[in-house]
């Protein structure tokens, strides 16, 4: 395919050429966990499902293709690809983190990787000097998400791939909520790029999956060699469905860019709502730098209800459209609630350091009709959410 190809025609058609033995013009499911060779170790490239499977195969290079990376590698779950670059990892290695990042992520570095003798550090990586300063002599990689997991704080990417660059580490950027439409961390200087496909890649709140996509085929060969001795693989019927799912992947994202706009200006002129944080709002601090950064604002958008906790619980047991979910980037909206919800794992001073309180909301606008969803939110906040 052209070099100048656009992300909406590769992700229709890298790794999705017609079936070559049947011309099936979808990827088939290859529901297969084996392959009959023509004699020993004379096969079509393809062994044991477990290392390669052609379905997976399809997905991981259309993801590559549009991450701007030559290798993606799929496993079971977001989780499973963060564990995957964690592979990455020895005994004695440091690592430092942005401190507003996904709860499961900072419970892997805080409760399972310590016990291999892993560290981290979380800083605020709003602040490029703070990551600077927290670099050790045994620091090797540096793990960012931007925006960020509730609070969608902005984190200067290029910067940090400037300090990977001078100091030799590795910089790993968790694109999950910006996804390869509106972001590619590879070419504002990261070495690995992770996504959980559960989220907008696969888009239909079907499917769990992960992804890691890097340029550099050494990275690339330890982390196939450690996912094929682990196993956290994807089946065939996951990759299937996360690969129709980066078909739309475009059309769904500015469907989701432009509601989340419509319903943040639409909160911050309600009373309940002491603050919208969304990048796309010129009063968010770190606007100009997604305008930098991104090629859009994304779907998320998260408020702080003036009413506290009660506000919070009443909002999110009243909303029609939204519904109250852990999950997030389906098409239909979903509320959630940090506090309790996805960051319920880090403790309260933690939450509270990074901005979340008992009266956050997280909002993931979905694509029904803006007016339905700011008129639904109206009637929930109007509903006791004050
Ligand atoms: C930013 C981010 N990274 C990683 C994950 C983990 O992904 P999964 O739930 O697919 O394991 C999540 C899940 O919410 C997430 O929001």
């Amino acid at each position: 395919m052209a070099d100048d190809t656009r992300f909406e025609t590769r992700a229709l058609h890298v790794g999705q050429a017609p079936d070559e033995s049947t011309g099936a013009t979808v990827v088939p499911v290859y529901q297969t966990t084996t392959y009959t060779q023509q004699g020993i170790g004379n096969h079509r490239g393809f062994e044991y499902s477990r290392g390669a499977n052609p379905t997976r195969e399809a997905l991981e290079q259309a993801l590559a293709s549009l991450e701007g990376g030559r290798f993606g590698l799929t496993y079971a779950s977001g989780m499973a690809a963060i564990h995957g670059v964690m592979t990455l990892l020895r005994t004695g290695d440091h690592v430092v983190v942005c401190d507003d990042l996904y709860g499961g992520s900072y419970r892997l570095f805080t409760t399972v990787m310590p016990g291999f003798g892993v560290k981290f550090s979380f800083v605020d990586a709003t602040r490029p000097e703070q990551i600077e300063k927290a670099i050790q002599s045994n620091t090797k990689m540096l793990w960012m998400e931007s925006p960020t997991n509730p609070m969608l704080r902005l984190i200067d990417l290029a910067a940090c791939g400037d300090i990977a660059k001078r100091h030799g580490l590795q910089l790993v950027v968790d694109n999950t909520f910006a996804t390869p439409y509106l972001q590619n961390p590879l070419d504002l200087g990261a070495h690995i790029v992770v996504h959980s496909t559960t989220k907008y890649i696969g888009g239909h709140s079907d499917v769990i999956g992960g992804a890691v996509v890097v340029d550099d085929e050494q990275i690339g060969d330890q982390l196939r060699t450690s996912r094929n001795t682990t196993g956290g693989i994807p089946g065939p019927w996951d990759a299937w469905l996360t690969l129709r799912g980066i078909k739309t992947l475009a059309v769904r994202m500015r469907e989701h860019c432009a509601n989340a706009t419509r319903v943040a200006e639409f909160l911050a002129d309600r009373r309940e709502v002491s603050r919208v944080h969304f990048p796309g709002l010129p009063t968010h601090p770190g606007h100009a730098l997604a305008e930098r950064q991104m090629r859009g604002f994304g779907g998320v958008v998260t408020i702080d209800l003036a009413g506290g906790a009660d506000a919070a619980h009443a909002l999110c047991g009243a909303t029609e459209h939204f519904a109250l979910t852990e999950g997030l980037g389906g098409v239909e909206s979903q509320i959630g609630y940090p506090w309790l919800m996805s960051h319920g794992a880090s403790p309260a001073e933690e939450k509270r350091s990074k901005g979340i309180t008992e009266g956050t909301v997280r909002l993931s606008v979905g694509i029904e009709h803006p007016a339905d969803l700011c008129a639904d939110l109206a009637r929930a906040l109007e509903s006791g959410g004050s």
